[in-house]
């Protein structure tokens, strides 16, 4: 028996992506382990988007060496955005890496392992084909959601971001596949679907025929056993009216929208290469919680972008209390080489973007707790996740805006279980509830 055991980081996109590569190698009689000891075979799915994300991984590396002593024969392929961005060089770096594998070639996972196997030697494809992971069944990981990519790559190029260079340009899934994929997953059980791209928005562009994002949500509608369906992530330049009308009329798409903004100064976001205005931006937020008036607004801040000053940074903290999302996900701009943000002389000093991130998250947090009070004493539907990390006796489900409510643990309730849940308290992160039967 040989077993294989898949390290995954970054986005949910990688997430899918090891899910492809999991089946592949089952097909071809390789065990899932959670024991990374026991593994004959090592995937390390990686991130490139900050540089916290490579240094983790080249930690994760380093440890496994130890690994690869023990066991001569095992192999240890690195895959993913990071293998895409750094190519031979992580040989150069960690040699004991036997595979890199970029992110168009999951597909030739099996042949390479194979290859290593007979001639020990190491093996890379970091070639951009363009012939995506798309038509690669999954081996889905979760028990009642599952993902289901409908594009990859990036045409944006925002200046800070490394991924249109790591995954390439815009590339859409046959609708009618999405579809099938759909319809199949609905059929074995998965009840919550979340439909992944760099850019969700733009799907269908590419096919040049009229399809768009707002298409498939119209064909995903009144799938059998489909309660919910998500997606991620949006650029709000390719968000239209007609995508947030469709989502209206939709009976299964979630009322949330995950619309990163980046910064609230016109300066930075043009710097940034954003495109949009605030108020372009803030007309269409308008738009959809007119359209959606229960909608969860969440976004993606960057702070510390090269030029931004103190002035710029109070632009983006009027802007979230102006907007006043749900919640928000702050990082610190991390140069990332190949970019052309990383050449920009007016980098930020690394206190100051820290002293920044800490203010941005106390104003967002206030405004997260008061976004959750008015939950108090409603009921929502929940779909049951199971224990929570912090607490075994509390149990958790979502809601369908994605927000997390805490439950006693009840021997009635399985995994899965669509209930009803009465909001009793409401912090910042979490909603306190119980079940009503
Ligand atoms: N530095 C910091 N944050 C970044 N992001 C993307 N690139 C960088 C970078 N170089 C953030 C953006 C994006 C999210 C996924 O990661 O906010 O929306
Ligand atoms: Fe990380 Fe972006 Fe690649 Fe996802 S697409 S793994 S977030 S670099």
């Amino acid at each position: 028996m040989k077993y294989y055991h898949i390290i995954t980081y970054g986005c949910q996109m990688n997430v899918a992506d090891s899910e492809r590569m999991a089946h592949q190698l089952e097909e071809v009689g390789y065990v899932e382990t959670a024991d990374v000891d026991q593994a004959d075979l090592i995937i390390i799915n990686t991130c490139a988007v900050r540089e916290n994300a490579e240094i983790t991984t080249y930690g994760k590396i380093g440890e496994l060496k130890k690994n690869k002593m023990k066991n001569p024969n095992l192999i240890l392929a690195i895959t993913g955005c990071m293998a895409q961005k750094n190519q031979a060089d992580m040989f150069k770096k960690a040699p004991h890496i036997d595979i890199v594998l970029g992110t168009h070639n999951l597909k030739h996972i099996n042949e390479m392992i194979e290859e290593v196997a007979h001639t020990k030697k190491h093996q890379i494809n970091v070639d951009m084909d363009n012939t995506v992971f798309h038509e690669l069944e999954a081996k889905p990981s979760g028990t009642f959601s599952a993902w289901v990519p409908i594009n990859n790559g990036c045409n944006k190029f925002c200046t800070y971001c490394i991924v249109p260079h790591v995954r390439g340009r815009e590339i859409s899934r046959p609708l009618e596949a999405i579809v099938a994929d759909v319809t199949k997953l609905g059929a074995q059980g998965y009840k919550e679907i979340t439909l992944l791209g760099q850019n969700v928005n733009s799907y269908g562009l590419d096919f040049k025929d009229g399809t768009d994002f707002g298409t498939l949500v119209t064909a995903l509608d009144h799938i059998p056993g489909v309660e919910r369906i998500r997606y991620m992530t949006s650029h709000p330049q390719d968000m239209t009216k007609a995508m947030i009308d469709a989502m209206a009329a939709s009976s299964n798409i979630c009322h949330m929208m995950h619309l990163p903004l980046q910064s609230g100064s016109p300066e930075i976001l043009r710097r940034m290469n954003r495109k949009y205005s605030l108020d372009w931006y803030k007309e269409l937020v308008a738009y959809a919680r007119d359209k959606m008036p229960d909608l969860v607004m969440t976004t993606d801040i960057i702070v510390g972008f090269p030029g931004e000053n103190e002035e710029d940074f109070q632009m983006t903290l009027e802007a979230l209390k102006e907007i006043r999302y749900d919640m928000v996900y702050s990082f610190i701009y991390s140069k990332r080489s190949g970019t052309p943000a990383a050449e920009f002389g007016d980098q930020v000093d690394e206190e100051v973007k820290r002293v920044r991130l800490q203010t941005l998250m106390d104003v967002q947090n206030e405004i997260s707790y008061e976004r959750n009070q008015p939950m108090e004493g409603q009921t929502f539907d929940i779909i049951v996740e199971g224990p929570s990390k912090r607490n075994e006796h509390m149990w958790f489900g979502r809601t369908d805006g994605n927000k997390m409510i805490l439950f006693p643990e009840d021997p009635d309730l399985r995994v899965g279980d669509t209930v009803k849940a009465k909001v009793d308290k409401a912090q910042t992160w979490v909603l306190y509830g119980t079940i009503q039967k």
